[in-house]
C-alpha cells in the first residue's frame, strides 16, 4: 500500500504500476470535500515519494468516478473574501497540477458520472478511458460559477475553444460518443476492461508507442491559435453565449473571457487567471442564490424520500376530466410508466385528450427521443373510457374536471363509491379548498389535493395539499406518485390558492393597480422581464387565460377579501368582458397570429389601450425601480404570510414552489430569499413607501419584528 486515507488508497497493482482509487467512506458517491483534496494532496506527495513507478492508474470504486465539489461546502466557501477564494484555488490547483507533473504516464478510467471537479481530475491525467454508459462535463455554470479546478485550462488546450465554450458554457452532461468525437478522452471501454485498457496504454507510453510528454505539454502550454483565430473564436463565442445566457447569468461569459485572457499563457500562469476569475464569479449574488437553489432541492429531495417510505403503491391511477390538464396527465403517467384510465362525460373531451397526448408523443418520436413502438405502448397505456368499469382496480385518483365547487363535489363523491376503500383520490383544483371539497366525503383521510401546473409535461411542479383529515398514507402516495410522473412534489397545507396561486394572485393585483394608476402594461412587462422573469404579468395573463384568471382571482378575493378584493373593475375584467381571453382565443393584453413556423407570436394591439381607458385613473410615468417594487412587494409579503400561516413548512419549500411553479427568476433564488438579499429591513422601509397602495403592501408584524433584530429567512 503506497497511501491508505478515508477517500483515497493508492496501491502497486502490476508492472511497477500504480492505482489512486476514489472511494469516499461513508458516501454512496465521491465528491471533492475538503477531505477528498487533503488527501489527494498526501497521495500525490506518496506517488512522488516513490521511486520505481512506471505509470498511474486513477479508478473509482463507486458506481459513479466523481459526481464534483461537495457543493455543501460552497456557501461558507464563498463567504470568505475574494483574496481567500482565490488562494484557496491556487492551493487545490498546485495538487492538480503535481498530479500531471508525476513523472510517470498517468491515465483515468471513467467508469460512471464524472462532473466538475470530477472531470478536472480526470483532464489532470495524460490519457482518459471512459466506459460507454458513463458521462463527463463541467456543469459550474449551473452555478453560477465556472471551473476552478484547472478546467477552462485544460480542456480549451485538450478539445480547442470551440468545443471547451460549448461544454463549459452550456454545462452539459456529455455521453461517452461525444466525449471521443472531440477528443476530451482516447478511448470507450466496457467497464470491466477500463483498468487492463488503461495499464495497456501506460506500457505502450513506456514502450515509445505513445507519447504521453508531448500529451502533456500540449495540455500546459498555450493554446494553439494565431491572434485572428483566436480573435474570431472568443468575440464569437462571447456575443453568443451571451446573448443566450443574458446578463443576469454572467458565468459563461466570464468563462470565455477567461479562457481568452489565459490562452496565450502556460498553465501556472493561466491557472491565475481561472483562480481569479473564478473568485469573481463566486462572489456574485447569482452564485449564492443559485447554490442555495441546489440546496433547497437536495432538502426536497430528502422529503420527497421519506414520505415516498409511507407510500402505498399506484399500479394504475385514473384521471377524471380529459381535458387540457386531464389530458396533460394522463399522458405524463402514461409516459413514466404508470398506466392509467382517462374519463370524461363526453366522447369529444376524450378524442382531445388522447389527440393532445399523441401529438406530444409524435414530438418525441420525431426527435428521435423516442421508437414507434414504444409510442404505441405509451398511448396503450392510456385507457379511455366514459364510466366507472374498471375503477376498483385504481390506486389512485386526479380530478381534474371543471374548476366549480359543486360539479368538483358530485364528481368526487361519485367517484368515492367507484373505487375500493384504500384508493387516493386526489383533486387538481387550482384555487378551492381542500376541506372545503372533503366536506361530503365518507374516507376524508383518503383526500388531498394533487396541483399541477399548464402545461403539464414541461411545468416541474406538483403541489401536494394536506387538508384537515388528509392522511399520511394519502399525502405519501400522492407524492410518490408525483415523483414517479418526474415531478417535484411539494407538500403544502390548505388554503384557497395554495402556495402558488395565492402568491401569484396579489403579483396580479400589483399588476392591475399599476395599470389603473395610469402605467403602460408593456413596458410593465418589458420590466419585469428584464428582472428575470419568463414573461411579464400581461403576457402571463394571457397565458393563463383571463377566464381562468378572473374566475379564480375571484375565489382568491373570498378567501382573502381584506386584500385581494378590488373595488373597481380592473384590467382583467375588462379583457374578460371583452371576450379577450389570452393565446386561446388570440386576443388578449396582446395579439396572437401565426408565424412563418406556424407558431404563435404576440403582437401590440392598440385596440387594447382604448379599452383600457375606463380603467385607467391617472396619468403617470413609472421608474423601472417603481415598477418592480409595486409588482414584487404583494408577492414577496404573501409567500410571508404562506410562511408565518404555516401553509408552507420552511423557506425552501416557499422559494422552491415559486420557481418551479410560476418561473420566479432562479438566479435571484426566490421571494424569501430575495427579502433576505435586500436586507429585511430595507424591504420592510420599501413596503411602508407603498402602504397607501393597501394592505396587500403591509408588512406583517413579525416581518417588522425580523427588521428590527436582523433575523433572516436563511441562515
Ligand atoms: N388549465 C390550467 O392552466 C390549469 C392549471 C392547473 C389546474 N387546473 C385545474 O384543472 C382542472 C381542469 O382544468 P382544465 O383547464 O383541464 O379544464 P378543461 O375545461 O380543459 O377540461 C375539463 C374536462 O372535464 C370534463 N368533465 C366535466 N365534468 C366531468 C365529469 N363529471 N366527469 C368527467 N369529466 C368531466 C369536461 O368534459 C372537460 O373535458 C380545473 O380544476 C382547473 O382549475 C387548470
Amino acid at each position: 500500500m503506497i497511501y491508505e486515507g478515508k477517500a483515497i488508497t493508492v496501491k502497486e497493482i502490476e508492472g511497477g504500476i500504480a492505482q489512486l482509487d476514489f472511494d469516499l467512506q461513508g458516501e454512496s458517491v465521491n465528491k471533492f470535500n475538503r477531505l477528498t483534496i487533503e488527501e489527494l494532496h498526501a497521495a500525490t506527495d506518496a506517488l512522488k515519494a516513490q521511486k520505481k513507478l512506471k505509470g498511474l492508474v486513477v479508478t473509482s470504486s463507486k458506481d459513479s468516478f466523481i459526481v464534483g465539489a461537495d457543493i455543501t461546502e460552497f456557501s461558507d466557501l464563498f463567504a470568505g473574501s475574494e483574496e481567500d477564494l482565490v488562494a484557496n484555488n491556487l492551493q487545490a490547483n498546485a495538487i492538480f497540477s503535481a498530479v500531471e507533473d508525476l513523472p510517470f504516464p498517468t491515465v483515468t478510467a471513467i467508469n460512471g458520472i464524472a462532473l466538475g471537479g470530477g472531470f478536472e481530475m480526470c483532464l489532470a491525467t495524460d490519457f482518459r478511458v471512459m466506459a460507454p454508459k458513463a458521462k463527463v462535463g463541467l456543469p459550474e455554470v449551473k452555478l453560477g460559477i465556472f471551473p476552478g479546478f484547472g478546467g477552462t485550462v485544460r480542456l480549451s488546450r485538450l478539445v480547442g475553444v470551440d468545443n471547451a465554450v460549448e461544454w463549459i458554457c452550456g454545462g452539459a452532461e456529455n455521453r461517452a460518443d461525444a466525449a471521443l468525437k472531440t477528443g476530451a478522452v482516447d478511448a470507450i471501454v466496457e467497464p470491466e476492461k477500463l483498468v487492463e485498457a488503461a495499464v495497456a496504454i501506460i506500457n505502450q507510453c513506456n514502450e515509445g508507442k505513445l507519447d504521453h510528454e508531448a500529451r502533456r505539454e500540449e495540455k500546459k502550454g498555450k493554446i494553439k491559435l494565431n491572434a485572428m483565430e483566436s480573435m474570431m473564436a472568443f468575440e464569437i463565442s462571447k456575443a453568443f453565449v451571451g446573448g443566450k445566457a443574458g446578463k443576469n447569468y454572467p458565468a459563461p461569459v466570464e468563462a470565455i473571457k477567461v479562457m481568452q485572457k489565459h490562452a496565450g499563457m502556460t498553465r501556472d500562469k493561466a491557472i491565475e487567471v481561472e483562480a481569479k476569475g473564478f473568485a469573481k464569479m463566486a462572489k456574485t449574488n447569482v452564485a449564492a442564490c443559485l447554490v442555495g437553489l441546489f440546496l433547497n432541492d437536495q432538502e426536497l429531495k430528502k422529503k420527497a424520500k421519506a414520505w415516498e417510505k409511507e407510500a402505498s403503491d399506484v399500479k394504475l391511477a385514473a384521471v377524471l376530466g380529459a381535458g387540457i390538464m386531464g389530458g396533460g396527465v394522463a399522458y405524463q403517467s402514461a409516459l413514466k410508466g404508470t398506466p392509467i384510465i382517462m374519463k370524461d362525460i363526453n366522447q369529444d373531451g376524450i378524442t382531445l385528450g388522447l389527440n393532445e397526448a399523441k401529438k406530444l408523443l409524435t414530438k418525441r418520436v420525431d426527435k428521435g427521443r423516442m421508437k414507434a413502438g414504444q409510442m404505441a405502448d405509451v398511448l396503450n397505456s392510456i385507457t379511455p373510457t366514459l364510466n366507472y368499469g374498471d375503477f376498483k382496480n385504481v390506486d389512485l385518483v386526479v380530478e381534474a374536471v371543471v374548476e366549480n365547487p359543486k360539479v368538483k363535489d358530485a364528481v368526487l363523491r361519485e367517484v368515492e363509491d367507484a373505487v375500493r376503500e384504500d384508493a387516493i383520490l386526489t383533486s387538481n383544483t387550482s384555487t378551492i379548498s381542500i376541506d372545503l371539497l372533503a366536506k361530503n366525503l365518507k374516507r376524508p383521510e383518503n383526500f388531498c389535493g394533487m396541483h399541477f401546473f399548464n402545461p403539464v409535461h414541461m411545468m416541474p411542479l406538483v403541489e401536494v395539499i394536506r387538508g384537515k383529515k388528509t392522511s399520511d398514507r394519502a399525502v405519501a402516495t400522492t407524492v410518490a406518485y408525483a415523483k414517479a410522473m418526474g415531478k417535484t412534489p411539494i407538500v403544502v397545507n390548505d388554503c384557497p390558492g395554495f402556495l402558488v396561486n395565492r402568491v401569484l394572485f396579489p403579483y396580479f393585483g400589483g399588476f392591475v393597480g399599476l395599470v389603473r394608476d395610469g402605467a403602460d402594461f408593456q413596458k410593465v412587462d418589458k420590466v419585469m422581464e428584464k428582472f428575470g422573469w419568463p414573461m411579464g404579468p400581461a403576457y402571463l395573463l394571457d397565458v393563463v387565460g383571463m377566464d381562468t384568471g378572473k374566475h379564480a382571482g375571484e375565489v382568491m378575493a373570498d378567501g382573502f377579501p381584506d386584500r385581494m378584493k378590488h373595488a373597481e373593475t380592473t384590467a382583467i375584467d375588462v379583457m374578460f368582458e371583452n371576450n379577450r381571453y389570452g393565446q386561446k382565443n388570440d386576443l388578449g393584453f396582446y395579439k396572437y397570429e401565426l408565424d412563418r413556423k406556424g407558431k404563435q407570436k404576440k403582437v401590440v394591439d392598440e385596440e387594447t389601450y382604448k379599452l383600457l381607458e375606463p380603467v385607467v385613473q391617472g396619468k403617470n410615468e413609472f421608474s423601472d425601480e417603481d415598477i418592480i417594487a409595486r409588482m414584487m412587494l404583494p408577492l414577496c409579503l404573501e409567500t410571508v404570510r404562506c410562511l408565518e400561516d404555516g401553509i408552507v413548512e420552511d423557506p425552501a419549500d416557499a422559494d422552491m414552489g415559486l420557481i418551479f411553479g410560476i418561473g420566479f427568476p432562479p438566479f435571484r433564488g426566490g421571494a424569501l430569499r430575495y427579502i433576505d438579499d435586500m436586507g429585511v429591513d430595507k424591504f420592510v422601509e420599501l413596503a411602508d413607501k407603498y402602504a397607501d397602495l393597501g394592505p396587500l403592501y403591509h408588512p406583517t408584524e413579525k416581518l417588522r419584528e425580523m427588521a428590527k433584530t436582523g433575523e433572516k429567512f436563511f441562515g
